[in-house]
């Protein structure tokens, strides 16, 4: 039997940040001015040990999760993340195990993370523009090096590939249609996501915000394109392929057209708490019971506990004015 929440959403895909450090500054998540030299990072012995991030997903796994994602901040920064992912792909019943990276180490650890068993990749790019793109990073890291990391994937056959890019208005909007011509035809699947409220860093406006229905305009004025079919139910991107055959391009619209009535995903945070929304501002402690010597039995009955009654539903009711007012977990945190 799935396990149900409160609104009759079943358990299908867990998100596990591995960390909560990156080798980016990305201003939209992790801004200089707070992710300085001074900031207090977990320490090891806080996060999750790999063999209680395994235990963990069997549980998960046996309770109806088919997908697992890693996420971070950056998860290819954590030591040896293969054999974290040899270890998962070990869990029986797992249907997809995949990661979201900015892509700057995958150059490095593409063929290892393939051969470990990841089945797929989904790597971040903003933009193609150097300046647009090191403003953005905010590490001066080149476009060069993730067109890379991404040709690496492909060489390794992670696939398929996809490419997030979220636009801010008047940050990276103009370059939209350059991304959408560069993939296009490549059988790289761009998806353009619209900039989130989420955490309380970021600085985030309603004004920034450039909607699926602009976006699809944009692009569709230089690059025919017209809806497609979701592959499944809850998929997060909406769909959209180019009228000439030549492939896919999706939009992710939190914003202006929210998703959450089919919202089937759990997080768990680097220090083991799980959270049943990306903008919730507790998560639930599962590493205390890891480290108490709780039964599997127990720990899925907490499991069951938290998703039984979870009722979240952030991006429908979510209005301009809550931003800022209220603590939410930061996106660097758990992983987007
Ligand atoms: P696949 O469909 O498996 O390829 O992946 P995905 O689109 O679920 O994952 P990805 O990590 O690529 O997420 C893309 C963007 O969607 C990120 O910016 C996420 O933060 C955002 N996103 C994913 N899940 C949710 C969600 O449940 N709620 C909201 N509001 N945003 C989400
Ligand atoms: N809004 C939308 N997407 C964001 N991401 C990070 N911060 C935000 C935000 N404020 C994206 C990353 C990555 C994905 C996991 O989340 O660029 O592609
Ligand atoms: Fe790092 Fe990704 Fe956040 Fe950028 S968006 S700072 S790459 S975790
Ligand atoms: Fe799910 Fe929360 Fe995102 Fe809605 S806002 S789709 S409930 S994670």
């Amino acid at each position: 039997m799935p396990l149900l929440d409160a609104r009759q959403r079943p358990l299908r895909d867990l998100r596990i940040s591995v960390t909560d450090r990156c080798n980016f500054r990305c201003t939209y998540c992790m801004p200089k001015e707070l992710f300085g030299p001074d900031h207090a990072f977990l320490q090891r012995t806080e996060l999750l040990s790999y063999e209680e991030i395994t235990r963990l997903a069997n549980l998960f796994v046996a309770h109806g999760v088919e997908k697992i994602r890693l996420t971070g901040g950056e998860p290819l920064v954590r030591r040896d993340l293969h054999t974290l992912i040899a270890q998962l792909r070990e869990v029986p019943g797992l249907k997809d195990l995949t990661l979201t990276t900015n892509g700057s180490l995958l150059r490095a650890q593409a063929r290892k993370l393939k051969e470990a068993g990841l089945q797929r990749i989904t790597v971040s790019l903003d933009s193609l523009d150097d300046e647009t793109f090191k403003r953005m990073n905010d590490v001066g890291v080149p476009v060069a090096t993730v067109l890379d990391g991404i040709e690496a994937a492909r060489e390794a056959g992670l696939g398929p590939i996809k490419v997030n890019a979220v636009v801010e208005r008047g940050v990276n909007d103009a370059g939209m249609v350059d991304l959408a011509r560069h993939f296009k035809g490549t059988g790289i699947i761009l998806r353009f996501i619209e900039f989130m409220d989420v955490g309380t860093t970021n600085g985030w406006k309603l004004d920034r915000v450039v909607t699926l229905r602009e976006m699809a305009d944009r692009i569709n004025a230089e690059l025919p394109i017209e809806p497609a079919e979701p592959n499944y139910r809850g998929e997060v991107a909406k769909r959209w392929r180019y009228r000439d055959g030549s492939g896919e391009i999706g939009f992710i619209s939190s914003i202006s057209q929210p998703f959450c009535g089919d919202c089937t995903r759990a997080r768990l945070s680097p220090e083991g708490e799980l959270f049943t929304c990306l903008f919730a501002a507790r998560g639930h402690d599962f590493r205390t019971r890891l480290r108490d010597g709780s039964t599997d039995a127990e720990i899925a009955a907490f499991l069951a506990s938290v998703w039984h009654v979870r009722d979240d539903r952030y991006s429908e009711i979510r209005t301009a004015e809550t931003n800022g007012s209220v603590p939410r977990v930061e996106m660097s945190h758990i992983g987007g």
